[in-house]
């Protein structure tokens, strides 16, 4: 799925949080998003998934406009993974349900049913056993999320996210609360999902396993191009690095 931002504003209580962002991305594209904290990431990922409405700009994902109809959104959001840095399982419910969740909107009566008496509708059974093996969240499945560690949920909203494999891919510091290896192999998959991939990031190492890095500063876009080398980051969090950071 393509991505088209064109001189999208966004300001809350008047003060201007993106300010005039142009991003092109282009089908199957993978772009990691970097950026001192506040400067507007977060907020671009809720633009293109409709969920903040700019001030003024275009936003066109797949050619449809996430501020549009109702109807046109529905459809977009079926088609977009999101791991919000924030996860928002539903307490309450298991990992199983949650991620199954994903495709609520394809769920018939019988699997409605099946769902909620704690089984998997047959034709999301290998999807699921696939995920689960992956980001090793077997053992968890039965567990209800809010007993779930950090790292544990954010591997079940993740597995959620590429349950009815998306063409677009939001993901919001994913793997910020994971282990190194989990983390890695997080990553390896998001890569290797085919989808566009949008990847917000703190950790330089992650951006420069990308081959293209945007990085937001203030809301404006103030590089983008290879990953960035030493006095390009200097420049994108406008504060100098200690050199064992850079290496
Ligand atoms: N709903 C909101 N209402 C008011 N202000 C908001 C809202 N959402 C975000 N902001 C403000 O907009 C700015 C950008 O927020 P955003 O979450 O996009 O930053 P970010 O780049 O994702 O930061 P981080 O790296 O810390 O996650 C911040 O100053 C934040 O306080
Ligand atoms: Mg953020």
């Amino acid at each position: 799925m393509g991505l088209e931002l064109s001189g999208v504003r966004v300001g809350f209580a008047g003060r201007s949080v993106l300010d005039g962002v142009s991003l092109s991305v282009a089908p199957g594209e993978q772009v990691a998003l970097l950026g001192p904290s506040g400067a507007g990431k977060t907020t671009l990922l809720r633009v293109v998934v409709g969920a903040v409405t700019p001030a003024g700009g275009t936003v066109r994902a797949d050619g449809t406009d996430p501020s549009g109809s109702r109807a046109d959104l529905t459809r977009l959001r079926r088609s977009i993974g999101c791991v919000r840095q924030r996860d928002d399982l539903v307490n309450g419910l298991t990992a199983r349900t949650n991620i199954l969740a994903a495709a609520a909107h394809e769920w018939r009566i019988g699997e409605w049913v099946a769902v909620l008496m704690g089984g998997v509708p047959r034709r999301f059974a290998e999807r699921l056993a696939e995920l689960a093996r992956r980001h090793d969240i077997e053992a968890l499945l039965p567990a209800r999320v809010e007993r779930l560690s950090g790292g544990e949920r954010q591997r079940v909203a993740l597995a959620r996210a590429l349950l009815t494999r998306p063409r677009l891919i939001l993901a919001d510091e994913c793997t910020s609360g994971l282990d190194p290896v989990r983390a890695a192999v997080a990553l390896d998959h998001l890569k290797h999902s085919g989808a566009t991939l949008l990847a917000t990031t703190h950790d330089l190492s992650v951006a420069r396993s990308f081959d293209r890095v945007v990085a937001l500063r203030d809301g404006k876009i103030v590089f983008d191009g290879k990953p960035p080398d030493a006095e390009e980051i200097e420049r994108i969090y406008g504060r100098s690095a200690p050199e064992e950071m850079l290496a």
